[in-house]
């Protein structure tokens, strides 16, 4: 860290007495010279939207909280959807045969099971409690099915951007089964640490541009949670069980909302009555996007190279 940032962070620090103090766990803050030092500054929410349902693959039901038309991204972030549903005919259609290019798909199961198969010949089982982090690259075609016919399926698909530099780099798969993933107390909570670093504990999903931190964070009634976040991340939270009270604010989240949060060094949480919320946090990668359905490219012109690509069969690189 270079002394004119130290100057800034502690000009910024400087300034938030009436802020609460988090704890510094994995903090890269300097050194502390007074007490305000300690403390790393909260972020409030900026912006808090409801998940909006829609339907998707052959027609799974869903609920969109990033990638709508109200919230459309948040850099380096592109979608996030949410499967909750014990009704198999909301399901049992799954995603069959599908391309994607330019970005990075990330699966997280918490109920249920499902299969995934690409045109290069990998197979898997997603089971509760892992998670898949695919670098989609230059391009793949494949379909996620469900295995099971009947029960509650739950999780989650999150997209991921890539710069333009890796945008059309080899495809990669990281499938992680649930016992590789460490799980940590931070706090009241209990924390599954997927990405990043939280509590002392690295996440197993490694490798990644955007330097992602991702984390399912159970907190029990009247509990409390803090994690540093660096300050140049964008971050969110998605509530997906009771309520959360987010920030210094204690905004207020519940189930089904994503919280955007503003800048700060860090994140405080607390419930009054238990809650449960996916913490992602990542690098934004700054460049232009240009999205359309399976594909984001950094123009237009390149969206139609995936199209004709996909169409003509060489979307998939041998
Ligand atoms: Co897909």
């Amino acid at each position: 860290m270079s002394r004119s940032d130290l100057i800034r962070r502690r000009s910024v620090l400087a300034g938030l007495g009436s802020l609460p103090a988090l704890a510094l766990a994995g903090c890269d803050a300097p050194a502390p010279i007074t007490r305000k030092v300690l403390s790393m500054q909260g972020r409030e929410v900026l912006l808090l939207v409801s998940a909006q349902p829609t339907t998707d693959g052959a027609g799974v039901k869903l609920s969109r909280s990033l990638g709508t038309r109200e919230l459309e991204m948040l850099d380096p972030f592109l979608m996030l959807d949410e499967f909750h549903t014990d009704r198999a005919e909301d399901y049992l259609a799954g995603f069959p045969d599908h391309p994607h290019r330019g970005f990075e798909t990330v699966t997280y199961m918490i109920h249920g099971a499902m299969e995934h198969r690409d045109s290069l010949g990998n197979q898997g089982r997603l089971g509760p409690g892992s998670v898949q982090w695919m670098t989609a690259g230059s391009g793949i075609i494949h379909s996620e099915m469900p295995k099971q016919v009947s029960g509650l399926m739950w999780g989650f698909q999150l997209w991921v951007n890539l710069p333009a530099k890796l945008k059309m780099t080899r495809p990669r798969y990281q499938d992680l089964a649930p016992e590789t993933i460490p799980e940590t107390q931070i706090g009241d909570a209990t924390v599954r640490v997927l990405a990043g670093l939280a509590g002392g504990k690295r996440g197993p999903v490694e490798g990644i541009v955007t330097d992602p931190l991702m984390l399912d964070v159970t907190v029990p009634a009247a509990g409390t949670f803090q994690q540093p976040i660096p300050a140049d991340h964008n971050a969110f939270l998605y509530v997906f069980d009771g309520s959360i009270d987010i920030g210094p604010g204690r905004r207020r989240a519940n189930r089904g909302q994503i919280a955007v949060l503003g800048p700060g060094e860090g994140v405080t949480a607390a419930s009054e009555s238990s809650g449960r919320f996916l913490l992602l946090a990542g690098k934004p990668i700054g460049e232009p996007v240009a999205r359309y359905g399976p594909f984001v490219m950094n123009t237009k012109e390149e969206i139609r190279q995936a199209l004709d690509d996909y169409q003509s069969g060489r979307l998939v690189k041998s």
